[in-house]
């Protein structure tokens, strides 16, 4: 194994233009081609009148191509928010959420459902695991019902790696909660999709887990040119990332680019007084 592979602040792409890193969110609104992903005034409201909360507030912000990026920010500042509208899991209020050069509000939902099958991969906060199929059934699920082979050998190392392979036979009922996190973690991979979210994917691992978790996700940058956004509580998970960015009460606040343990902690402690 590389030290790529396991060595947080190592794995990133290192070349990166020092002026870039300072000048904050890049090229919004204008479709830059390195864009895999990105928000434009990305506006989601909960509920109406006085109870109105405003979850995501004008969010720009674009999620380069072949990067690491991580979410950061205190509970409730709309990190999961945004990720279900990237994902086209939740629709927005306003604004706009483009995979590639997708506006997903102009899709139909047989389009959406395609794009999120053929080109996405998520891991929920909460698994999402079907109760009923196996963690094997449930890691293959999305490329069964796409009709895709799924590659034996991939599948293999990856349920090896995150130390499921004795556990394949078992249905979620039967795993703990980190197992059935790992079988999240396993089914967004094993079709190498062009984008992966994950929401607090390793929010439930311990830390030997959790780095193999973050250890494929690195590789899946560096070696096969996948896009990773992830939402963390953890300094370590994203010290794995190219970039952080904070949200608070629905804005992006802050960013990092080639972040250390040391810079998003001093960050976190800045948003959070
Ligand atoms: N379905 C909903 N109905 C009403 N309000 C909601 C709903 N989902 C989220 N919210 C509110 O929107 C805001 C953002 O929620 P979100 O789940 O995106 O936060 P988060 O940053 O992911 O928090 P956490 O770190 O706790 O997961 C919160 O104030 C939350 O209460
Ligand atoms: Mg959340």
């Amino acid at each position: 194994m590389s030290d790529r592979e396991t060595t947080p602040s190592a794995g990133r792409s290192g070349d990166q233009d020092p002026q870039e890193a300072t000048t904050g969110v890049q090229g919004v609104g204008a479709g830059t081609p390195g864009a895999a992903a990105r928000a434009v005034g990305l506006f989601k409201q909960y509920g109406q009148g006085d109870t109105a909360v405003t979850a995501l507030d004008h969010v720009d912000v674009e999620f380069v191509r072949n990067q690491f990026t991580a979410i950061m920010g205190p509970s409730g500042s709309g990190k999961s928010t945004l990720m279900h509208c990237m994902a086209g899991l939740d629709s927005a209020t306003g604004g706009s959420a483009f995979i590639g050069d997708t506006d997903l509000s102009t899709l139909r939902d047989k389009e959406m459902t395609a794009l999120r099958r053929d080109r996405l991969g998520f891991i929920f906060q909460s698994f999402n695991l079907v109760p009923t199929l196996t963690a094997a059934e449930n890691i293959t699920l999305p490329s069964d019902i796409a009709g895709r082979k799924v590659d034996q050998d991939w599948f293999g190392e990856i349920t090896s790696r995150l130390g499921l392979s004795q556990r394949l036979t078992h249905r979620p009922a039967e795993l703990s909660g980190g197992q059935q996190q790992r079988v999240a973690c396993a089914r967004a991979l094993v079709s190498r999709p062009e984008i992966i979210f994950g929401d607090e994917p390793t929010g439930n691992l311990d830390s030997k887990s959790s780095a193999e978790v973050l250890s494929i996700l690195r590789t899946a940058v560096d070696q096969d040119n996948q896009t990773v956004v992830i939402v963390t509580h953890d300094a370590t998970a994203a010290a794995y990332a190219d970039r952080v960015i904070f949200l608070a009460d629905g804005r992006i606040v802050n960013e990092l680019h080639a972040p250390t343990m040391d810079t998003i902690l001093a960050t976190l402690t800045g948003i959070e007084d």
